[in-house]
């Protein structure tokens, strides 16, 4: 996130002595992206941050592909994903390509006892039910319906909940996930068109600071295996950071539609993007107000992209048959538009309650075994008349 932050208690001048009150050196540590060009993040930690103990049990959690080669549009009806305790194991990857998994996920239990960290990718965690805490090595964010989640790769985790009743939509990113660069200025300052601001930012406020020996459990995520680390110190021993690069929330809530007298194209709803997939934000808006207008989009032919819609909350317009939690898959090379009728019964509406995420990525995606047991095989027959 270009926005610098500070948390916690940091020396005037970087990679000089700090010391703790019993005159002891703090150690820090020059957490960076991209190399050391991109953002990155200077910390000061009450124990060496490199102290592992033990190198446990290592195993896969690669998706198994059920289709390489797609080009039939499918509806995943995302609610019927059981839940499951553990926040890791709900997780349910059902689309994926190189660059991304996308994945649905329920997780009941409130806490758990491991951290967690992601070093193959970003990820972007949605809130569709549920609200707890993030916990993270930089601080803590308060989180509830609507938000999404950003947390870089490499960002030691947990997730606190305040029920059992979660679902959430989730990307991770091979690919840094950042706010769009045409929003914002040579300095990184978002402009006056950008549909969000920095005031809609919500960066880590609370640090927790642990100083025990022990032993801590870290499951880290490489490579599509989760390899189990023992720790020798409390991975959240951090006294004081400043940098960009650290985890943060934006509400889907705080996103400001962009409207005009005719159809607006998909680009005035991003809200992220990556290299290699954006991610946008359907929300409640005002129609179009041209007197011929028709609020319906047109039937479209993504040939460069697969694009995923994920529905959350209100009608959908131009779909017949939706409910909260659906993923649609169009993918790249087919074209597809609103139902029979939709387009019809859109005209002469003023507004729209609809609320979902869409993620369109450039390289096709592949179909999982998880996607296919909640797949509608018949959606991509769905434009027919009846
Ligand atoms: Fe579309």
């Amino acid at each position: 996130m270009p926005l610098y932050h500070t948390l916690g208690k940091i020396p005037p001048k970087r990679h000089t002595q700090f010391r703790k009150p019993n005159g002891d050196l703090y150690y820090e540590q020059l957490f960076g992206t991209v190399g050391f060009d991109g953002m990155s993040t200077n910390s000061y930690h009450e124990q060496r941050p490199t102290q592992v103990k033990e190198i446990k049990k290592q195993y896969s959690v690669a998706p198994k592909i059920a289709k390489e080669n797609n080009i039939q549009s499918y509806k995943l009806k995302g609610f019927q994903v059981s839940p499951e305790k553990d926040f890791l194991e709900s997780r349910k990857i059902v689309l994926t390509n190189s660059d991304c998994h996308i994945v649905l996920s329920a997780p009941q239990n409130k806490t758990t006892e491991y951290f967690y960290k992601n070093t193959d990718s970003d990820e972007m965690i949605f809130i569709h039910k549920g609200s707890g805490k993030l916990r993270t090595i930089y601080g803590n964010i308060d989180f509830k319906y609507g938000d999404y989640l950003i947390i870089p790769r490499g960002i030691i985790y947990k997730m606190d909940f305040d029920t059992e009743d979660n679902r959430h939509f989730i990307v991770e990113s091979r690919r840094p996930i950042y706010t769009p660069k045409r929003y914002r200025n040579w300095f990184g300052q978002l402009l006056e068109h950008s549909p969000f601001c920095e005031r809609d930012i919500r960066r880590p406020y609370e640090l927790e600071t642990n100083n025990e020996s022990g032993e801590f459990v870290i499951k880290v995520k490489k490579k599509d295996e989760i390899i189990e680390m023992v720790y020798a110190s409390h991975p959240f021993d951090v006294v004081g950071y400043d940098g960009y690069n650290y985890p943060y929330a934006f509400s889907i809530h705080d996103f400001e539609p962009i409207t005009g007298r005719i159809h607006q194209p998909p680009p005035v709803h991003q809200t992220f993007e990556t290299d290699a997939f954006v991610i946008c934000s359907f929300v409640p808006r005002l129609y179009d107000y041209h007197p011929d207008s028709i609020p319906a989009p047109y039937n479209h032919s993504n040939i460069d992209s697969d694009e995923v819609l994920y529905y959350v909350d209100g009608d959908f317009m131009s779909r017949n048959d939706v409910e909260p939690g659906n993923i649609s898959l169009h993918p790249a090379g087919i074209p597809h538009g609103p139902h029979p009728g939709a387009t019809e019964r859109s005209i002469g509406k003023t507004e729209t309650k609809e609320l979902a995420v869409m993620v369109d990525t450039f390289k096709p995606l592949m179909v999982t075994e998880e996607a296919m047991k909640i797949a509608d095989e018949t959606y991509f027959q769905s434009w027919l008349d009846k």
